[in-house]
């Protein structure tokens, strides 16, 4: 493909076409402003690419999510978690000794400094768990690099979520806490810290442990979301990779985001103490006049389905049948999506559910807490968090992010000394 033209006030401009691996093309509009003086406006991004990337690929259009290559439905049906941090960590599945070098690396890493825990131990307990994550990790930053660049910072960050997500729930609980076992995976020792007893050798539930594997490696990476392009922006200034992804769980925590999860289940519970009445729900999402939108449902780059939620609707009827457990809320999720998918609002708008429908029905099963749900996002999504910024700091085109604006308020006027502007 060879080049873009743009008119603008009689004058005829050229632009360079990018193109993807994958038939994607962009016009490189980096020179626009010093050749025409103007600059592109795309309120919300949704037109704009802001890096080339070789992390994650998404058709939305086709239901498509590739991590490196792999589709998501092969990674979650064949390899393990600490796989897929390889995975994208590194651009290559690993070889079973640099899965093992991986797995011990993560488990040293894993052991926070005593002083995180008093940090964590001066929160309110009725904090969000997702405010305390955010905290910890900037914490995590003063006992460790302040460039945060090394593989070490890069491990560090991830084996760190893990123990900070667990011992948050244990501080919560008003529980003791329990260092992570030196012989576990990410899912394992992330449930043996969840609910073991600090005197005791890990008893971790397979069912369980092998589900939160599968949940890591579907929430893993999502191309530019808006977490991961926070993570992305905040790093283009060279700030560290911890304080970096303290602003990435911030952007997460948001309900139109990995906030959902928790929103989700709390509509649906809301639904059920209404008498399970679906429609009253659906009629107040559509309503312009209200707030209210179906949480779980929409997505700004999936208009046909996401795979992510396909594979978890599977999922939660599995590990309710392997844990024996009967969910009257799995069935309000299901016809609720049913009704939404034959209403002409929702078909019009090309909405469909998204990952964070299905995900708080399993996180229920396997009792993990509803506030606790967008941490569980959070473990998962960190292993492409710290590979984006990875990717970013290397990138050749790396400028720091800093984006344009229109200016549409007053112009230039001067100050009037307070006692001349009135009452
Ligand atoms: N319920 C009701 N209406 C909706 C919903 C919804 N969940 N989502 C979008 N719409 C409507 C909007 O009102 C808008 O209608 P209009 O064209 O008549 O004005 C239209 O669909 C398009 O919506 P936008 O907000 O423009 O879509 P956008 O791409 O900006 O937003 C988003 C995507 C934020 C995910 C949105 O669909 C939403 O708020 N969903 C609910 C929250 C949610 O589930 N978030 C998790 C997303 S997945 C993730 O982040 C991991």
């Amino acid at each position: 493909m060879s080049k873009a033209k743009l008119t603008f006030d009689g004058e005829e401009y050229e632009f360079p076409v990018v193109e993807g691996s994958e038939g994607e093309v962009g016009i490189d509009v980096a020179k626009l402003r010093g050749a025409t003086g103007a600059v592109s406006l795309d309120p919300g991004y949704g037109n704009t690419g802001s890096c080339q990337s070789s992390i994650t690929f998404i058709d939305g259009e086709k239901g498509i999510l590739r991590y490196r290559g792999y589709p998501i439905e092969e990674l979650a049906e064949k390899v393990s978690f600490e796989e897929v941090i390889h995975l994208l960590v590194y651009g290559e599945l690993p070889t079973q000794s640099e899965l093992d070098e991986l797995k011990e690396k993560l488990n040293e890493y894993a052991v926070i400094d005593e002083g995180i825990k008093d940090v964590l131990n001066g929160l309110p307990r009725t904090a969000h768990p997702m405010a305390m994550l955010s905290t910890a990790m900037s914490a995590l930053e003063t006992y460790y690099s302040t460039t945060g660049s090394s593989d070490e910072d890069i491990l560090r960050v991830i084996a760190g979520t893990n123990t900070l997500a667990a011992y948050i729930y244990r501080y919560k609980e008003e529980l003791p806490y329990v260092s992570p076992s030196k012989d576990l995976g990410v899912a394992s020792n992330f449930l043996h810290m969840m609910y073991g007893r600090p005197d005791e050798d890990p008893d971790v539930d397979e069912v369980v442990a092998e589900a939160i594997d599968k949940l890591l490696t579907l929430h893993a990476d999502h191309e530019q979301n808006c977490s991961t392009s926070t993570v992305r922006m905040v790093g283009s200034a060279h700030a560290s990779l911890y304080a970096s992804i303290a602003a990435g769980v911030g952007a997460l925590s948001g309900p139109l985001h990995g906030g959902a999860n928790q929103a989700v289940l709390e509509m649906l519970q809301n639904i059920q103490d209404d008498d399970g009445d679906l429609e009253k729900y659906v009629e107040l999402a559509k309503d312009k006049s209200s707030e209210f939108r179906l949480m779980g449902f929409g997505h700004r780059v999936y208009k046909n389905f996401d795979p992510r939620a396909r594979i978890l609707k599977k999922s939660a009827d599995e590990v309710l049948g392997a844990l024996g457990k009967d969910d009257p809320l799995l069935d309000i999720a299901r016809n609720l999506e049913q009704v939404a998918l034959e209403d002409e609002f929702f078909v019009k708008r090309r909405l469909y559910p998204n990952v964070d429908f299905y995900s708080g029905i399993i996180y229920r099963a396997l009792e993990i807490p509803t506030e606790m749900f967008t941490v569980m996002f959070a473990l998962g999504r960190v292993s492409g968090w710290v590979s984006q910024w990875h990717e970013m700091r290397n990138d050749p085109a790396f400028r720091i992010h800093r984006p344009r604006q229109i200016y549409i308020g007053e112009n230039g006027r001067s100050v009037q000394p307070i006692s001349e502007r009135g009452e």
